[in-house]
């Protein structure tokens, strides 16, 4: 997968935006993706989910940090998230349609935050972006 340098920018500008809210954007998409489709809770049993919880911020934090990781190696992205590829893959099992959904409400999460940067092109971009990164965590699947 290559991304354009105009993607690249839209990927990177967008991110220089989250990153010092991860906690809480993450945390945010999470609560969307539970209550959205509350299937997904299943994966989570272990957590307290209610809204504002500890577990919901740590672990939405989480989960952006390893997409600003992403987004700070969008010329090897399989590289920089092998190891979670392999616990998605081999330990979590997470069914793969699952990141379509968390990538769906990561989007509608960075729409509401950033109305003005979230235009239809970085929309495209970061759609590009984060359908890639869960191609390559569901990549190592059999
Ligand atoms: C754990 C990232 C999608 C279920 C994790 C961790 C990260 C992460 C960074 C923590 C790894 C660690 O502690 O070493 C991502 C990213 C995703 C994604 C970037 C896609 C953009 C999903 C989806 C599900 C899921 C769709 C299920 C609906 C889990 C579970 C854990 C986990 C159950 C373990 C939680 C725990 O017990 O601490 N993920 N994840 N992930 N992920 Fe994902």
């Amino acid at each position: 997968m290559t991304f354009s340098s105009a993607e690249k920018a839209a990927i990177a500008s967008l991110w220089g935006k989250v990153s010092g809210h991860a906690d809480e954007i993450g945390a945010e998409a999470l609560e969307r993706l539970f209550l959205s489709f509350p299937q997904t809770k299943t994966y989570f049993s272990h957590f307290d989910l209610s809204h504002g919880s500890k577990d919901l911020r740590t672990h939405g934090g989480k989960v952006l940090k390893a997409i600003g990781n992403a987004a700070s190696h969008l010329d090897d992205i399989p590289h920089a998230l092998a190891a979670l590829s392999d616990l998605h893959a081999f330990k979590l099992r997470v069914d793969p349609g699952n990141f379509n959904l968390l990538s769906h409400t990561i989007q509608v999460t960075l729409a509401i935050h950033f109305p003005a940067e979230f235009n239809s092109d970085v929309q495209a971009a970061w759609d590009k972006f984060l359908d890639f990164v869960s191609a390559v965590l569901v990549s190592k699947y059999r």
